[in-house]
């Protein structure tokens, strides 16, 4: 039997924004914009390259504007960036992002101490922005946080991921991310959550984030991937983790799931192996090693044929 799977997968890499948002020292302008170039040399189309929040709620993305100044523009790439009010996109937009994504909860709890407000009301504070984004041409892409789950409420009934997402939807975002953002899911959860929101929003318009916490991201993707999903959000080197959600690792390496990917015989355009580097680097960068598994067989191997 044959496993019902897209041809091609689009891959977000979200590194260089979700990865590094969670770090504790300082990252230079530098590492961020060599990081970014490098993923776009991988073969990486679509790159979110910072954020334009509150630099006193999230400082390592205090720099956003001086990296979109700086990295290349690779032909094709689009480089895109957080928004949570006008203000935000009004920073975009000056700095030239190709894209923005505005991000809201299924959970209250979280959108209070991520974004400071209710659902309802953060939908109020995205309605300017896509008018503005709709003035520019820019598209918005929307983020859905806490879709199998809540650090603080635990439980999310898919129901309230399907109306968050179906508005976002309706206001405009041609793409819904649907984020475990504390990576707490399993497949099972990952189908019925998806089941839900399917019933609004095509499946070609949804794209999956899971966070690894719990091991279970790949799973959940390949869950995904028999459901239709075609968009995957992935972290170079499994870095990261979002700052109100405590406990949450990282997302699902980028370079694990372009190795899964590639065994399915599902096309990216990635180059496993410059993907790899490009993890390598911000791993040596950060000094850690890197928490991709396929990242981390890919320098056993080169030291062993080495020796
Ligand atoms: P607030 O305090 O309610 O906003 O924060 P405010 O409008 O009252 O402004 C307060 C101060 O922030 C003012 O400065 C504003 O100018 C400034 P002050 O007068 O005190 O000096 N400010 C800004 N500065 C720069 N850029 C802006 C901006 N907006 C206000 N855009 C706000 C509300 C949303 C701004 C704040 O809570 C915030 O920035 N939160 C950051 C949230 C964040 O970045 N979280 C991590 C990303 S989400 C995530 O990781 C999940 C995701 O990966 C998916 C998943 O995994 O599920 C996407
Ligand atoms: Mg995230």
């Amino acid at each position: 039997m044959r496993l019902q799977l897209p041809k091609s997968v689009k891959l977000v890499e979200v590194g260089a924004r979700d990865g590094l948002q969670n770090e504790k020292g300082t990252i230079d302008t530098s590492t961020k914009v060599e990081l970014i170039n490098r993923l776009a040399a991988a073969g990486v189309k679509h790159i979110e390259a910072g954020s334009f929040v509150s630099p006193k709620a999230v400082p390592q993305m205090a720099d956003s504007g001086e990296v979109f100044a700086a990295i290349d523009r690779k032909p094709g790439v689009v480089y895109s960036a957080l928004t949570p009010n006008i203000k935000g996109f009004e920073r975009a937009l000056e700095a030239r992002a190709d894209e923005v994504a505005i991000f809201g909860a299924a959970s209250e709890s979280f959108s209070q101490k991520n974004i400071n407000c209710s659902i309802a009301e953060s939908l109020e504070r995205f309605a300017p922005i896509m008018e503005a984004a709709k003035q520019h041409s820019i598209p918005v892409r929307g983020y859905v946080s806490c879709v199998l789950g809540c650090p603080y409420e635990g439980e999310i009934a898919p129901a309230a991921v399907r109306e968050v997402a179906t508005t976002l939807y309706k206001m405009g975002c041609p793409e819904i991310s649907l984020g475990d953002t504390n990576g707490v899911g399993t497949p099972g959860k990952m189908i019925a959550m998806l089941e839900a929101v399917a019933q609004d929003v095509p499946i070609s318009a949804l794209a999956v984030h899971c966070h690894d916490t719990y091991g279970q991201a790949l799973a959940n993707i390949l869950a995904a991937l028999q459901m239709g999903v075609a968009v995957v959000d992935a972290s170079v080197a499994g870095l990261g983790g979002c700052p109100y959600a405590p406990g949450a690792s990282g997302n699902v390496a980028s370079e694990d799931v372009v190795y899964m990917l590639q065994g399915l015989g599902i096309e990216t355009g990635i180059d496993l192996q410059a993907l790899v580097e490009a993890g390598h680097f911000i791993s040596a960068s950060l000094g850690r090693e890197s928490a991709s598994k396929v990242g981390r067989a890919f320098k056993a191997k080169a030291s062993r044929s080495s020796c």
